[in-house]
Formats: C-alpha cells, structure tokens, sequence
C-alpha cells in the first residue's frame, strides 16, 4: 500500500465531478487501499478518490469506534437511492481542510447502491454519522466539499484561512 498525498482546498481540482468506474477491478482496490491508508494516516473516517487527485468515483470509509477494531469499506460508484426527511447536524471536518470545521444539516438517514470490492451491486443503510460521512463523501465526486453547504460568510472565512496556510507552506 502506498500514501497518498492529499490536494487541500481551495484547489481546482476538488471542484471537478468524477466519473463512474467501469469495473471494480485489482487497480481500482488497489486505489481503495492506497487511499484507506492515506485516510488512517490523517486520523481520517472518510476520503473520496478526487481528494487524492484521482477523478473517479470511488470513496473509502470506516467509522467505527476508535477502540473497536477497524471495519474499513470501499465504494465505487456510490449513488444515493433514498435519504430521510428527518435531518441532523453535524460539526463536520474534511482532510481536505485542515482543521476546519462547521455545522451542516443533512438526511439523518440514507440508503446508497454502490459496487463492491468484488464488483458486486450492494446496498447499504446508515444513520446518523454514517449517513453524514456517505454524503460527504459522495458530494466529493460531485466536486462539491462540506462548506459549500453552509453560509457563505463562513465558507470564506474557512477558505481564506486555509489558502494563507497554504501560502505559508502549511501542507506542503
Ligand atoms: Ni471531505
């Protein structure tokens, strides 16, 4: 396996959309180890492929408890086929802004069709902060990040604390 660096925002390259991949195939699970490596490395709970410059549609997660053993998953093509009414919020954070975070209001329950490591068609349901980390993640492939959900006032602020880190050498 292998770390990945990681694109910081703001940055061209988190606002594109990915595309689909064709098959889930030995690259594409290489691509998913890579990336779950970079993501425990950054003491991350989820990372999409376009944060590792990668366009594709492919996101790995794993929220179980810190204690617990790891239960890592990758998914390709992750595509929301139901959310709740209900919403919640969440202080989210991003390894693709540093020590940033802010309250967003999202479905407090999904339901998210996606192809496994095995290139089989599943399903899965989460709630609460898995349903919060599975639409984060697949609002990365769409080029969208967690502060274009909230104010503007505050996705500046955000944005332009991180580009005079970046300016500074902060991740480099
Ligand atoms: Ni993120």
């Amino acid at each position: 396996m292998a770390h990945l660096p990681l694109i910081i925002a703001p940055d061209p390259r988190l606002k594109k959309r990915s595309v689909p991949v064709t098959e889930v195939d030995a690259r594409i699970n290489r691509l998913m180890d890579d990336m779950l490596e970079t993501m425990y490395a950054a003491n991350g709970i989820g990372l999409a492929a376009p944060q590792v410059g990668q366009l594709l549609r492919v996101i790995v997660i794993d929220v179980s408890d810190k204690d617990a053993p790891p239960e890592p998953m990758g998914l390709a093509n992750p595509e929301l086929v139901w959310a709740d009414e209900e919403q919640i919020l969440y202080n989210e954070g991003c390894l693709s802004l540093p020590e940033q975070y802010a309250d967003v209001v999202r479905p407090k329950a999904v339901r998210v069709r996606y192809l496994d490591r095995d290139n089989q068609l599943r399903e899965i349901a989460g709630t609460n902060l898995l349903a919060t980390v599975l639409q984060h993640e697949i609002d990365h492939l769409e080029g969208t990040l967690f502060v274009d959900r909230i104010s503007l006032l505050k996705r500046n602020i955000i944005l332009r604390r991180l580009q005079k880190l970046k300016k500074a050498g902060e991740y480099d």
